[in-house]
């Protein structure tokens, strides 16, 4: 699997499928691509915020992919002309190649500008050919993580850092230590002032703690393989 980083929350997943997380490409200054030139299979939304729903809906109209998101909000997407699929906290989406297993974010979710109430924030795990991806969305560490990681024992774990609308550092070695991936990528940092983070302090954080977990740093448009 690839697994290439789009700046802020923005994440592509490349196996067997094509899966795009919280595309917020065309508002964000550090954006790696533009929306036109992203391709997808299936769509996963953490939660209704722009910084995460991004361009979702016309990646979506595009592609011909799905967008998997929380139920209100999925009700919200259909009368846009899309083809959300709405689940919810602890089920799992199947596709002929993908599982997406839905789980707890601590944070808020709403959607619009005049914000209206878009379901809970919720985190997922991708699993594709063999492989199992935890992108947190938005959320402070919470204690659950750790039976997240007895449950999926996430191959990759995507984990904000930015901290202010999110945990920051401090949290994020936390909820490393709880969830024990084997590799971890920050994210959610330095696309806007208010959450400027230097993410070496973050890998130097991991190590001090002796925690056994790779951190890989990555610039926007930069690849990981596993
Ligand atoms: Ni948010
Ligand atoms: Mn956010």
């Amino acid at each position: 699997m690839r697994i290439t980083w789009l700046g802020h929350s923005a994440f592509l997943l490349e196996g067997t499928q094509k899966v795009l997380i919280d595309p917020f490409l065309s508002g964000n200054p550090n954006a790696a691509k533009k929306p036109e030139e992203v391709q997808a299979d299936i769509i996963f939304v953490t939660h209704g915020h722009g910084d995460h729903l991004g361009d979702a809906v016309e990646i979506a109209k595009k592609n011909n992919a799905p967008i998997v998101c929380i139920h209100e909000l999925s009700v919200i997407l259909s009368k846009m002309g899309v083809n959300a699929i709405g689940m919810n906290i602890g089920g799992t989406a199947k596709f002929d190649e993908v599982k997406i297993t839905m789980v707890n974010a601590v944070h808020s979710a709403d959607f619009g500008e005049e914000p209206i109430s878009a379901g809970a924030p919720a985190g997922g795990i991708v699993e594709m050919d063999g492989l199992r991806v935890y992108h947190t969305g938005d959320t402070d560490v919470f204690l659950d993580m750790k039976l997240i990681g007895e449950l999926y024992k996430p191959d990759v774990m995507l984990v904000p850092i930015g901290d202010y609308y999110t945990m920051g550092i401090t949290g994020a070695v936390k909820a490393v230590e709880l969830v024990k991936p084997k590799v971890a990528i920050p994210m959610h940092y330095n696309t806007f002032p208010v959450i400027n983070q230097n993410p070496e302090d973050f890998k130097k954080a991991v190590e001090k703690r002796g925690l056994d977990v790779k951190i890989v740093i990555l610039n926007p448009e930069e690849s990981y393989e596993i």
